[in-house]
Formats: C-alpha cells, sequence, structure tokens
C-alpha cells in the first residue's frame, strides 16, 4: 500500500454536490456499479442522488471526504430487502479516482461496518462485485471480507452477462 491518507465519514451536504458532479462523472465508477450510477454524471444526477440519500434515512449512508473536507466518495450499507433479512446489510462504495490507491476504502469499510455491527445490530454485510472488478475484490479480502461464491451470470452490465462474486463479513457478536 501506499500512505494511508486521512478521510473522514460525513452526511451529505447540498455544497457537496459541485464535488459530487466533477468526481462522479468517470466510467471507471459506473462500469462497476449498477445501472443506477450514470455515465455521463450530470448536475441533476449528483441533485437526484442528494435527495435519494435524504430521503432514505439510512444512518450508514457516508460521503467519503479528504483533509480538507472536500468528498472524494460514498459508502453506504442498506438493509438488505425482504423479510427475513432484516439483520443483513448490503455494502456499496465508489471512490474518486486521484483518491485512490492509499487504503482510504479499506479504511472506510472497516469502519463502517464497525459501525453496522456495534450500533445498527447488523449481523452480516454482504456485497456482490462484478467478475471484471478485481481491485474491489481485494479490497474487500483486505477489509475482512471472505469470498463466498460466484452467482453465475448473476446480472447484466451494458448488454453483458457477468457473473457476481459474493464477499460478505459476520459479526463475531451474536453466532
Ligand atoms: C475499488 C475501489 C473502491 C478501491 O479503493 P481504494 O481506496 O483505491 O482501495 P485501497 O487503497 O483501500 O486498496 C486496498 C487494497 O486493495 C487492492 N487494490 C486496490 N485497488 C487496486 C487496483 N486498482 N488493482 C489491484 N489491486 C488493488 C490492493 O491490494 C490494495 O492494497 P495495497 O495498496 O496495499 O496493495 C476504487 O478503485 C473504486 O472506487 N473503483 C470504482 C468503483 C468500484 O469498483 N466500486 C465497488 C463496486 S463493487
Amino acid at each position: 500500500m501506499h500512505s494511508l491518507t486521512e478521510f473522514n465519514l460525513r452526511t451529505i451536504r447540498e455544497s457537496d454536490l459541485e464535488t459530487l458532479t466533477k468526481i462522479a462523472d468517470d466510467l471507471s465508477i459506473s462500469e462497476m456499479l449498477t445501472d443506477n450510477f450514470p455515465f455521463p454524471y450530470t448536475e441533476s444526477d449528483a441533485r437526484s442522488f442528494y435527495e435519494l440519500v435524504h430521503d432514505s434515512n439510512n444512518p450508514l449512508w457516508f460521503v467519503i471526504t479528504d483533509a480538507t473536507d472536500a468528498m472524494i466518495g460514498d459508502i453506504c450499507v442498506r438493509p438488505k430487502k425482504g423479510s427475513n433479512y432484516s439483520h443483513v446489510g448490503v455494502l456499496g462504495y465508489w471512490l474518486s479516482k486521484s483518491a485512490r490507491r492509499h487504503g482510504v476504502m479499506c479504511g472506510a469499510i472497516e469502519r463502517v461496518v464497525e459501525i453496522a455491527f456495534t450500533t445498527y445490530g447488523y449481523l452480516r454485510v454482504e456485497a456482490d462485485v462484478f467478475e471484471h472488478n478485481h481491485a474491489s475484490m481485494k479490497v474487500l479480502e483486505k477489509a475482512g471480507f471472505q469470498h463466498e461464491g460466484i452467482l453465475l451470470k448473476g446480472a447484466q452490465k451494458n448488454g453483458v452477462l457477468r457473473d457476481l462474486h459474493l464477499f460478505a463479513r459476520v459479526s463475531v457478536l451474536r453466532p
């Protein structure tokens, strides 16, 4: 790893939208996420995202900021949909290109999962990763996630069927 960069997690503010529009307009992010994350990424997309985060009332939806409090990424644990999954969180994240390879996302994932387990009662946090996203798989492994399996043809991206790699971390707080 290169030198560890200082980062913080906080809720999104309206004043982040200009930076968000700039850093999110990046194919290297959108090609690794679901189609909910558009490319090109416009001011109106940033505004919709801001409203989505607000309306979600999810205390585990954070922007990642640098030492100057500027937004450099996003991370979220959401409750998995369905009545049998209230203890399961689904992790999603992305980081601006210029902030990568300094240990930020690994640190952010560790911090958010810790809060999810200790403060919000989650017992399992899972993430699924497109087969072509080797960087994300490495980050998850480094953050203590286990590779649980491969969902063959688990998703489509840009019209191409993709396998999904399923990763999870399970809380030790309750068996
Ligand atoms: C994946 C992503 C979040 C990684 O963030 P990051 O802050 O650069 O990751 P870290 O610096 O914490 O990396 C931790 C480890 O992961 C691995 N890693 C990270 N990026 C890598 C890359 N591009 N290639 C190979 N290994 C990589 C390394 O092992 C690294 O440890 P090291 O630096 O000691 O070798 C970032 O590249 C990103 O936002 N990509 C686009 C969006 C995305 O893929 N989101 C996840 C969807 S599932």
